[in-house]
């Protein structure tokens, strides 16, 4: 009640107000209310329902890089899907299938059962499986559907295609004609090596050509001396192709010569309309690995809180970013992943009682394709009774896919949630964004956007949604993870 007063007080009208304070009576008694409700605003947010729905046209995100450093590339980062995106509209203009939410989670659940296979010790068959360069059935990684985007230019003179941007896997490939065996819908021009004057094949005697056996767990195949390469990221989505470089333009004065990535004949799956998708694991093929001397293996990303609006992807670093907060990044196990720790989550101002043996088992991950945060057994549990005990006003909804704690918001136009905050090793707290704590699954039921894993000894993925308007910096190099406020909207 305090604090719903205290929100009120400053998002609604004084006729509002008069009727609370009427019904509170006495003055000494708001008085002290209003000290408790100063404590406790601080603790929670109160927002419109409908701000956690995409508005119905995109808002460009402008980067404030004073004095522009010339040692940073900024991209544009957006939904797959909404108003950001021309992806939804095929090339006769009418709209192709949008993934519902359920769909979406459905997917982020085959995602996340990949990255545990990859990550599990006594599963990792796709490394012996095959010496040819036939695929097995059984995948190692999985692209989820809640993907952003970036845009960038291949070849001489550039052709701009829309790529997934993904922080758990390397290899960067685009479909490329003539399509040999297979290409999927996309809406950019598929990319034609033939038209590229810098274009180049990579030979199956070349050095580069094994180093795709860690890049993408397959061991690389050999077509007339062109080294061909494979890769699989669950529910059946794979692209096969040959093994190439060509020049990458992020902007008009940065461009990456000599760029290795994927020029895939056989491409099928999950990648909706867009062309392929960019590597920003920790593998020496990653994009981050491959532009080291330009931009010392550093990035930062920000995603937006909607889909109708834009974030960015920085490779390189800038000056501006003074309020960021820095944890290490733990063993990455020899993986492509990016390993954190958490300590602990705060919710309502409140630490949570969790023991940190509870987040040491099988450690976090930070990805950016995986959409809802999966926390082991024991923290989500805390963390969802916690979060319902701070929610009771509001009446529970039924389970929606693998969220299990729902609001049925029917009756209300703004909703007080508590905060939550997750505080990194080296006590980085970072508070979350409102549209990171609540997810809205239909127009009047909200769920708490997070979920616990099937088994202990599951790895932690700090996803895509929680990340949301943050400052996601990535220091590699300096072996450190930052999150900073306000990155974008
Ligand atoms: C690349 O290799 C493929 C397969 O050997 C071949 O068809 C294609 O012409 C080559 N492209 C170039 C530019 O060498
Ligand atoms: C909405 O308000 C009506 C009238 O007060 C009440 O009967 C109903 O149970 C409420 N519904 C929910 C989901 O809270």
């Amino acid at each position: 009640m305090a604090t719903t007063l205290r929100n009120l007080l400053s998002k609604f009208s004084s006729v509002l107000l008069i009727i609370l304070l009427v019904s509170n009576c006495c003055f000494h008694v708001e008085k002290s209310f209003a000290v408790a409700a100063e404590l406790e605003s601080q603790h929670f947010h109160t927002l419109e329902i409908s701000s956690l729905l995409p508005a119905s046209d995109c808002t460009t995100f402008t980067t404030n890089t004073k004095g522009s450093s010339k040692k940073q590339s900024t991209l544009h980062v957006f939904h797959k899907h909404g108003p950001c995106s021309q992806l939804d509209q095929d090339k006769s203009g009418s709209t192709t299938t949008i993934p519902s939410l359920k769909e979406v989670l459905s997917y982020d659940q085959s995602r996340v059962n990949s990255i545990q296979t990859r990550l599990s010790p006594n599963t990792n068959t796709n490394k012996i499986n095959d010496k040819k360069a036939n695929l097995p059935a059984q995948s190692g990684r999985s692209l989820g559907s809640g993907n952003y985007l970036v845009k960038v230019g291949l070849g001489t003179p550039p052709k701009y295609v829309s790529l997934i941007f993904d922080t758990g896997s390397d290899l960067t490939w685009t479909q490329c004609q003539p399509c040999a065996r297979s290409c999927y819908q996309q809406q950019d021009p598929i990319f034609n090596p033939s038209t590229s004057t810098s274009y180049s094949n990579i030979s199956c005697s070349s050095n580069l050509c094994s180093q795709l056996t860690s890049a993408t767990g397959n061991t690389p195949g050999c077509s007339t001396s062109t080294c061909v390469y494979g890769i699989q990221y669950g529910d059946q989505s794979f692209s096969v192709g040959y093994f190439s470089r060509d020049k990458l333009t992020i902007s008009a004065t940065d461009v990456i010569p000599n760029f290795l990535f994927g020029c895939g004949q056989n491409n099928q799956g999950l990648f909706g309309n867009t062309a392929g998708l960019i590597g920003l694991g920790r593998d020496t093929l990653s994009i981050v690995s491959q532009t080291a001397q330009k931009y010392g293996k550093y990035f930062s990303y920000c995603l937006p809180s909607t889909s109708s609006s834009t974030g960015f992807l920085a490779l390189g670093q800038n000056g501006g970013s003074r309020n960021v907060k820095f944890t290490p990044f733990a063993s990455s196990q020899g993986t492509s992943f990016y390993f954190i720790d958490i300590l602990t989550i705060s919710i309502g101002g409140r630490q949570l009682s969790i023991s940190q043996s509870v987040f040491k088992t099988a450690g976090t991950i930070i990805d950016s394709g995986t959409v809802i945060t999966r926390l082991p057994p024991a923290a989500y549990s805390t963390l969802s009774s916690a979060f319902k005990q701070l929610m009771t006003k509001y009446t529970s909804a039924p389970a929606y896919s693998i969220l299990d704690t729902c609001y049925d918001l029917s009756n209300y136009t703004s909703v007080t949630i508590p905060t939550i905050s997750v505080t990194f090793g080296g006590n980085a707290k970072v508070d979350l964004d409102p549209a990171g704590i609540l997810v809205l699954v239909d127009s009047s039921t909200a769920c708490l956007a997070f979920a616990g894993n099937s088994d202990a000894s599951d790895v932690g993925i700090f996803g895509n949604t929680q990340q949301k308007t943050l400052q996601v910096v990535y220091d590699v190099a300096g072996g450190k993870l930052g999150f900073g406020a306000g990155g974008c909207k």
